[in-house]
C-alpha cells in the first residue's frame, strides 16, 4: 500500500506520522502522480501547529504538502494534457503532496523540463511563485537597488535572483554569504547595525524592498526610505496593515504560467533552487524540525 503523512491532531512534529493508506483514485478532472520530490514549507508547519485553526480548520486526518514533482501513473477520463508515463511539477490546495502517490487537479500541472532536477522541481511551486510575486510587487526595473530579508532561505534565494535577472542591485540578508556573493547579491549580515551597512552597501539609495523574515524589516525598510508601495513582506502582516505596505505572496502567482515561466530560467541556466537538504518521507519529522530552525539555505525536500 501507498504511503502518506498524516497528522491526527494539531501539534509539533511528532504528531506527524507517516502511514500506509488506500491507493488515490484520480476523479475525471485529476491525475494520479507517484511522488519524485515534495518541497516543504515553514506555512504547513504553522498548519499543523494549529495557527491557522481559525481561518482554515483542518479535519483529520490531515495530510500535508502543496508542491510536487513526479510521473503520472493514471490519469481521469477527463483529463488531455498528460498521459501516463509524463515527468510533471505541479501543486496541489488539498494538502496532500507528502505522499508517495498524489491526486493532483491536471490544470496544475506542467510538464518537467529536461535540466531541471527532480529536487529543483520538487520544491518550485510555493517558493518560486511566492518569490515571482514578491518582486513583482515591488515593481522591480533595472538600475533599482533592493534589500530582502531571508535572502538566502527558500523564498529569498529565488527573490534575489529573479531581482537580478530584472537588473536590480540586489543586497541580501543572510548569514550564507558565499552563495549569495557567487550569485551577484551584496551579503549584508543582520542584527544590530544593520541599517548602517545597508546604507553603506548601498550608497544610501534603497529603492524597494522585500521582507521574507518578519520581526521588524518592515520597519527598517521604510526608515531606509522605501515607499509603501515598494515595500512587500510575506510574512509580518501586523506591520503591512500598519503602514500600509504590500503583502503579495503565494496566492498571487499560483499558477501554472508562472511555474512555466520559473521552469524555464532553471532549465536554461539562469535561475537556481538550492537544495540545502533531501530527507526520506519516513524521516518527515527531522525534515520539519531542520526548517524549524529558520536558517535552511534553499529548500528542504522530501523523497519517497
Ligand atoms: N505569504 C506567503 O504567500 C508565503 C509563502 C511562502 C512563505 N511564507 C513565509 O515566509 C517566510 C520565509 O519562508 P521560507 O520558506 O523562505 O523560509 P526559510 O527557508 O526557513 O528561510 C528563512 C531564512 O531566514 C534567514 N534568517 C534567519 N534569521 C534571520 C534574521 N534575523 N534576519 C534575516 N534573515 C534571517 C535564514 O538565513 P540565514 O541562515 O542566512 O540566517 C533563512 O535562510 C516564512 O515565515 C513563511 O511562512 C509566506
Amino acid at each position: 500500500m501507498p504511503r502518506a503523512v498524516k497528522f491526527d491532531r494539531y501539534g509539533g512534529t511528532d504528531v506527524l506520522r507517516v502511514v500506509e493508506v488506500d491507493r488515490p483514485v484520480p476523479g475525471p478532472q485529476q491525475v494520479l502522480i507517484g511522488m519524485k520530490a515534495a518541497g516543504i514549507n515553514p506555512g504547513e508547519a504553522a498548519i499543523r501547529e494549529g495557527a491557522f485553526a481559525k481561518q482554515w480548520p483542518a479535519t483529520f486526518p490531515s495530510g500535508q504538502g502543496s508542491d510536487l514533482a513526479g510521473v503520472v501513473e493514471a490519469v481521469g477520463s477527463a483529463v488531455r494534457n498528460v498521459a501516463v508515463g509524463d515527468e510533471v511539477i505541479g501543486f496541489t490546495n488539498n494538502r496532500s503532496s507528502h505522499a508517495e502517490l498524489v491526486v493532483v487537479e491536471a490544470d496544475h500541472l506542467i510538464g518537467r523540463p529536461t535540466h531541471v532536477s527532480w529536487e529543483q522541481a520538487g520544491a518550485l511551486f510555493v517558493a518560486g511563485t511566492t518569490a515571482y510575486a514578491a518582486v513583482h510587487a515591488v515593481s522591480l526595473k533595472a538600475g533599482d537597488t533592493v534589500v530582502i530579508s531571508g535572502a538566502a532561505g527558500g523564498v529569498g534565494s529565488i527573490a534575489v535572483q529573479l531581482a537580478k535577472i530584472l537588473g536590480a542591485k540586489v543586497i541580501g540578508l543572510a548569514a550564507n554569504h558565499t552563495w549569495l556573493a557567487d550569485h551577484g547579491v551584496i551579503p549584508v549580515a543582520y542584527g544590530e547595525g544593520v541599517a548602517d551597512r545597508i546604507r553603506a552597501a548601498s550608497g544610501g539609495k534603497v529603492d524597494a524592498f522585500i521582507d521574507t523574515f518578519g520581526g521588524g524589516y518592515v520597519d527598517l525598510a521604510l526608515e531606509l526610505g522605501a515607499a509603501p508601495d515598494r515595500i512587500d513582506t510575506i510574512i509580518d502582516f501586523a506591520a503591512a496593515a500598519k503602514h500600509g505596505v504590500k503583502t503579495e505572496g503565494n496566492s498571487a502567482a499560483a499558477n501554472t504560467q508562472v511555474l512555466v515561466e520559473l521552469a524555464s530560467l532553471i532549465d536554461t541556466g539562469r535561475l537556481e533552487i538550492p537544495i540545502a537538504k533531501v530527507y526520506h518521507l519516513a524521516d518527515v519529522r527531522d525534515a520539519y524540525q531542520d526548517l524549524a530552525q529558520r536558517h535552511t539555505r534553499g529548500k528542504i525536500v522530501l523523497v519517497p
